[in-house]
């Protein structure tokens, strides 16, 4: 805005200043990430270490205590009255050095649904957690492959240092060649398991000293210059003689730290430590904050929107029913960003034209949940959502806009979905289609339209558990999965001409998708390759193009 004498300056006028200045201190000072890892990697040890940091929590280890899932959410409960923090069983937002910082969680192993993948869409930068024994996991690698999607930022954290792991370069390695993502390792470790001694941080040429803190205690941070004599006497000479050769490998053939390409999702920066001793846990948070992107402009309708946007913009990611067992409820999440939110604001609804006036914003806490006042991009909010709200549906002020969609990913797992009573049929078909439009679970359906059962396609177990159980108490139909034995499924690109243009094709099933696009299910992924090779002018997606402004079939 260009300066006036202060005498011309109009209430109005200043008012937009001071939104402005709220809005880019926001924006400037928030940053919002997702872990992704495979299951027991450590991400609920990382997490307290990182709240530990924030100020939020005295004592790690007060968080969680294993497979006591409720007791964390009370836990947290507490921890938000005491402090005023806000932990959500969906974010968990901090304040570290005067950034807020939103984690977003994604839901481990036994929740694995379309949801933590949804989740990747909301986020901007993302934490890879690896177990230095283990390396790269099949839940990693999938979450992985969100990211690049939308090539978001991916910082390494190699955890369990103070167990014995594989060898510190075929890690990196294994992250080039599997991933195709370059590395920079930050800091480098000495030794392993019973002899790790503790890091070398690169760019201050300071060894980090590795001591077995007090379980749950920070510990403290024992620094001393590489080339000191005494550093001699604390590690062993053959260890530090292979870290530091090591080193001059990563400095001849490694890498450069290259700030553009960790944006761009090309290269990632590597830290080794131990979540669970509380080793290089702080270094991380430091650095991560210093590289990782604030609030990013995101992809809507007529180009990409601006988090500086004077009006408030955001999407929904994340719909989750039933929070509290106490009301029969949903909660649609929303990411914000553009603008401020406000409590009590009127948005529009991009999908249906409708104005809402949003009164009771939430930040979802556990089982109990707080009022928003006010939001900014890179937060997330929870409304109540009485049937309204889709995944990927758009809310603004202002101009309208619509967002690109949150594209469906791969599912694994296809059930047909019987209802074994026709007197039921109303119900369970109104069941499947809001279910589905509500993004509960994909559904597909046989080309042949007289086998009208659907097929219930899921990324995890859980979504068929929660669709079979939604069915019996919402909508009173009993159903029965008969799994239909495929494991692979790939949109046909080209669609129904280009499928054919090659005639005949084997070890697969044709079906279409809710919005009649060709969809393959294979068996494996041996069949997959195999018709890619037979077939090569057919191009296939694992995930499905986004759709806007097209209504699905139905049931
Ligand atoms: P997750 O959320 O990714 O599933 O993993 P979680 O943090 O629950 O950690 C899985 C196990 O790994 C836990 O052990 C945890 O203590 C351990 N762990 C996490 N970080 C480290 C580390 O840096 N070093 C070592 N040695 N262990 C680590 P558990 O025996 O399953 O549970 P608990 O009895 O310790 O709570």
């Amino acid at each position: 805005m260009k300066s006036k004498p202060s005498e011309e300056i109009s209430m109005e006028e200043r008012k937009e200043e001071d939104y402005e200045n709220t809005l880019k201190n926001a924006v400037n000072f928030r940053r919002n990430f997702a872990i992704i890892s495979h299951p027991d990697a450590g991400k609920t040890t990382l997490t307290e270490k990182l709240l530990l940091y924030g100020g939020a929590i005295q004592q790690a280890g007060a968080v969680k205590a294993r497979g006591e899932q409720r007791k964390v959410t009370s836990d947290w409960m507490e921890l938000e009255k005491q402090r005023g923090i806000s932990i959500t069983s969906t974010v968990l937002q901090f304040l570290y050095k005067d950034i807020t910082i939103n984690l977003l969680d994604t839901p481990g192993h036994q929740d694995f649904s379309e949801d933590t993948y949804r989740t990747l869409a909301a986020a901007d930068n993302a934490v890879m957690l690896e177990d230095a024994a283990k390396g790269l996991e099949p839940q990693t690698r999938k979450l992985f492959e969100v990211c690049r999607l939308r090539n978001i930022p991916i910082f390494t954290f190699i955890n369990k240092m103070d167990r014995p792991g594989q060898e510190p370069l075929s890690l990196l390695d294994e992250i080039e060649s599997e991933l195709k993502l370059l590395t920079y390792a930050v800091n480098w470790p000495i030794g392993s398991g019973d002899l790790f001694r503790g890091v070398i941080d690169r760019s201050s040429g300071e060894v980090v000293l590795f001591s077995r803190a007090e379980r749950g205690k920070q510990s403290v941070e024992q620094r001393i210059k590489v080339d000191d004599p005494l550093l001699r006497d604390l590690v062993e000479k053959e260890l530090l003689d292979k870290a530091l050769e090591e080193i001059e490998l990563l400095d001849a053939a490694g890498s450069e730290l290259d700030l553009d390409m960790i944006r761009a999702g090309e290269l990632t920066p590597v830290f080794f430590g131990s979540a669970m001793t509380n080793f290089g846990v702080k270094p991380f948070l430091d650095s991560f904050l210093n590289m990782a992107q604030g609030p990013v402009a995101r992809n809507a309708s007529d180009g990409p929107v601006d988090p500086m946007r004077n009006t408030f913009t955001g999407f929904v990611f994340k719909l989750q029913a039933n929070m509290d067992p106490r009301h029969r409820d949903r909660v649609a999440f929303v990411r914000v960003c553009s603008g401020r939110f406000e409590k009590d604001m009127t948005v529009s609804h991009a999908r249906t034209g409708k104005n809402i006036r949003l009164s009771r914003p939430q930040k979802i806490f556990a089982q109990d949940r707080a009022v928003v006042e006010d939001a900014y991009p890179g937060d997330v909010i929870g409304l109540n959502n009485p049937g309204m709200f889709a995944i990927g549906d758009t809310l603004y002020t202002g101009k309208r806009i619509e967002y690109e969609g949150i594209p469906c990913f791969s599912p694994e797992i296809f059930c047909w979905l019987r209802n074994p009573n026709p007197s039921a049929f109303k119900n369970f078909r109104k069941g499947v289609n809001e279910l589905r439009e509500e993004g509960a679970v994909q559904i597909l359906y046989d080309i042949d339209q007289s086998k009208r059962d659907p097929i219930l396609a899921a990324v995890g177990q859980l979504q068929l558990e929660v669709v079979q159980h939604r069915l019996e108490n919402e909508y009173s139909v009993e159903t029965r999965l008969d799994p239909m034995g495929y494991q692979v499924a790939r949109w046909v690109s080209g669609g129904w001409s280009s499928l054919e243009d090659v005639g005949r094709i084997f070890n697969c099933k044709t079906v279409q998708d809710s919005w009649q696009r060709p969809v393959l299910l294979f068996k494996n992924k041996w069949n997959l390759s195999q018709l890619e090779q037979d077939h090569s002018s057919l191009k296939l997606s694992a995930v499905a193009p986004v759709v806007s402004g097209v209504n699905p079939i139905t049931l």
